[in-house]
């Protein structure tokens, strides 16, 4: 690791940590939402108990809320970092040569991910806390799918959340294998099963939002 001061390996580290727990996330995020594609009933269970069991509210949500701010704002920093330390612009030094688009534009697929969260946190966080903090209304265990369904009439919306998970997955296709070089996971022998799984997690995962999305708009 020429050039690196041991500060900037710990700056890695710690982004290559909370990308990997996004990553554990996102699978159960997806897994949790993919139920209103397939059982409405089991959806309702499971949006009950992550909406108001409190282990989940007051340990895991701030959790990851912390993860989340973390990656963007460590992502920031380092992208910073190494455009100061990099002398000659990737444009001018032939980048395709020897780094895909996808690994040289982080950040902008990172932007669009963290633009997509501040409609989506709009949407869904912002309407849980109004609707159970604000207003104060009661429990109603049978409201999750009704309004995850209601969510996507918009075609707006649904083109919004699309190409958002395009982009998503862009980020996740280097993310995925990046953040296991971070931590020093390298080796003959599993580099290429960590690429192939980040390959396909990287399609699978944004493909099981899109299915949400565009199920719930054309079954209106
Ligand atoms: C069709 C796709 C998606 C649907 C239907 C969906 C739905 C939801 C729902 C219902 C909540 C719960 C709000 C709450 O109870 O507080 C939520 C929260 C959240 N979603 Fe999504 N989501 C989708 C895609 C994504 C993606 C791709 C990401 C990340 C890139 C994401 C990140 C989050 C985060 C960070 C939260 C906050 C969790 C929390 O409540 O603490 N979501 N989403």
């Amino acid at each position: 690791m020429a050039g690196l001061s041991s500060s900037s390996i710990g700056r890695k580290y710690a982004m290559a940590l909370s990308a990997m727990f996004l990553l554990i996330f996102l699978i159960l995020h997806l897994t949790v939402n993919l139920l209103s594609v397939v059982s409405p009933g089991s959806y309702n269970v499971a949006s009950d108990f992550m909406g108001y069991n409190p282990l989940v509210q007051f340990l895991m949500q701030p959790i990851l809320g912390f993860a989340v701010i973390f990656h963007f704002v460590m992502g920031f920093i380092l992208e910073i970092r190494n455009r100061n330390a990099r002398p000659i612009k990737y444009g001018m030094n032939n980048g395709n040569a020897n780094s895909t688009w996808m690994s040289r534009n982080m950040i902008i697929s990172g932007l669009v991910v963290l633009a997509f969260l501040g409609l989506h946190f709009y949407d869904f966080w912002w309407h849980e806390i109004n609707f159970k903090y604000i207003q104060g209304n009661p429990l109603d265990s049978e409201r999750f799918y009704g309004e995850i369904h209601a969510k996507f009439a918009d075609l707006w919306r649904v083109v919004i959340y699309v190409v958002s998970f395009v982009l998503l997955g862009l980020h996740l296709a280097h993310g995925f294998q990046s953040s296991f070089q971070s931590i020093g996971a390298r080796h003959p022998k599993y580099t290429p099963v960590i690429k192939a799984l980040g390959t396909w997690y990287s399609i699978l995962i944004p493909a099981g939002f899109i299915l949400i999305a565009v199920y719930h708009f054309v079954t209106q």
